[in-house]
């Protein structure tokens, strides 16, 4: 089950600044592993099936370390605003409809088909506050194949009535409901605690889910100093916080023993980013939410420089596309205007950087994932790039560049997530 050969060319991350790039050959995988790459087929593997995908370019698949699901129905759409205006504007009343479980289904069924078609092979996803909706889009996510965190959204202030939870206590009960039904159904769909950003969350609710996630021993999400009216406001909330992560902090919300995912983190200062390091909080980088919601461009370069982890995210909707080749494409113009503009000191990306925070960056969140080398988990995208016109040949580099800023969707042939063909 789950083994098998595939051969094709191979372009992986070796580190952040160089691929690993292996032409026509094969790959060995048994019971979802992989057993690396080889020439030939090596004699101990020569009775397993092989899957042939000639000159297509096979990649590891692509980790969206953080993505909005309710969001996905009004992507494109209220690109006007900054931050907090356009979550009063446009996310929370379309939040509010996931009330509703016939839309909540139709608009998830609809997330998740795309999901599913993209290079994306796993996802850490925030639904809303509301429990039936968010069951119902784990439960579509189980049926996809694809490999997921997924959280139950909780904020109860500084938001309408119809995101809000009625009161600490009910959000409280109403999560741990929430956490046990997941544990019970789902293998591959995983709770992860997610209170909204500190502006929604009371002291209380923190204290409350840092208490269930002790319990239940999950990880972590939410979002960290992404936009200057945003750091500004919780800086008036909580003076008492050296800084906005240790707001969290203060709550045993910010990593340490506890795996942690904290969006953006476009303007976090020395402080912060030695806090980030110490506690191994993963970084999720949203290059064009970053410039929708004029949040300004992370220093990501940086981020890799000092070895933090840091990984891709498409952050729809404050992301319009959900595609992480979009976003590998965003990642590197974002930090050439930024380079350009505001500080020479960061340098821009580069492709191997960008395709490195896709694939290793993100997938580190979730175990061995992101790579082909033994001991993998084998998620990979098949990549068929002969619509792509060219007069000439071009290198598997050249090939992954252009795809990089060309392919979608129509260019994707397979998809394979822990030895499991979905397509
Ligand atoms: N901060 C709090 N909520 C959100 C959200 O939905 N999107 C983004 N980009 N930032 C947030
Ligand atoms: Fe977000």
């Amino acid at each position: 089950m789950n083994s098998f050969i595939i051969r094709g060319n191979f372009l992986e991350s070796k580190n952040p600044n160089q691929f690993s790039i292996a032409e026509n050959s094969y790959l060995s995988v048994t019971n979802g592993i992989s057993q690396g790459i080889s020439p030939v087929i090596p004699e101990r593997y020569q009775g397993l099936p092989l899957i042939d995908f000639d000159d297509r370019m096979i990649l590891p698949g692509m980790t969206d370390l953080h993505v909005h699901a309710p969001q996905f129905a009004f992507r494109g759409l209220g690109m006007d605003m900054e931050l907090l205006d356009w979550l009063n504007t446009y996310a929370f009343p379309e939040e509010a409809k996931y009330i509703d479980l016939s839309y909540a289904t139709k608009a998830y069924q609809g997330f998740v088909a795309s999901l599913l078609h993209s290079t994306t092979t796993r996802a850490a996803i925030f639904g809303t506050v509301h429990v039936p909706a968010t069951l119902t889009l784990m439960d579509e996510l189980e049926r996809s194949g694809l490999r997921t965190c997924v959280g139950k959204v909780n904020m109860d202030r500084n938001c309408p009535d119809e995101v809000r939870e009625r009161d600490v206590e009910t959000a409280l009960r109403e999560t741990e409901q929430w956490i046990q039904a997941a544990k019970s159904r789902f293998v591959h769909t995983r709770p992860i605690i997610t209170p909204r950003f500190i502006p929604a969350c009371s002291d209380a609710l923190l204290a409350g889910l840092k208490s269930l996630q002790r319990r239940f021993d999950l990880p972590i999400q939410s979002h960290l100093s992404e936009n200057l009216g945003e750091i500004e406001w919780v800086r008036s909330l909580h003076p008492e916080a050296t800084c906005y992560g240790d707001a969290y902090e203060r709550f045993g919300l910010f990593g340490g023993e506890n795996p942690c995912i904290m969006a953006h983190c476009v303007h976090s200062g020395d402080e912060e980013l030695e806090l980030i390091h110490r506690n191994g909080v993963f970084i999720a980088h949203s290059p064009e939410s970053n410039i929708n919601l004029s949040s300004g461009v992370a220093p990501v370069s940086r981020y890799l420089e000092l070895g933090l982890h840091v990984g891709l995210a498409s952050d729809v909707a404050g992301g319009s596309n959900i595609s992480l080749l979009q976003a590998m494409m965003h990642a590197i113009q974002a930090s050439k205007l930024r380079w350009r503009l505001l500080d020479s000191g960061v340098r821009p990306l580069t492709l191997e950087q960008a395709f490195y925070l896709a694939t290793v960056g993100g997938g580190a969140f979730f175990g061995k994932v992101g790579r082909f080398q033994e001991g993998y988990e084998f998620d990979a995208v098949v990549l068929d790039d002969s619509s792509l016109f060219h007069p000439q040949p071009l290198n598997l580099r050249s090939r992954l560049e252009r795809a990089v800023y060309l392919a979608d969707d129509r260019n994707i042939t397979a998809k394979f997530v822990a030895g499991q063909r979905l397509f």
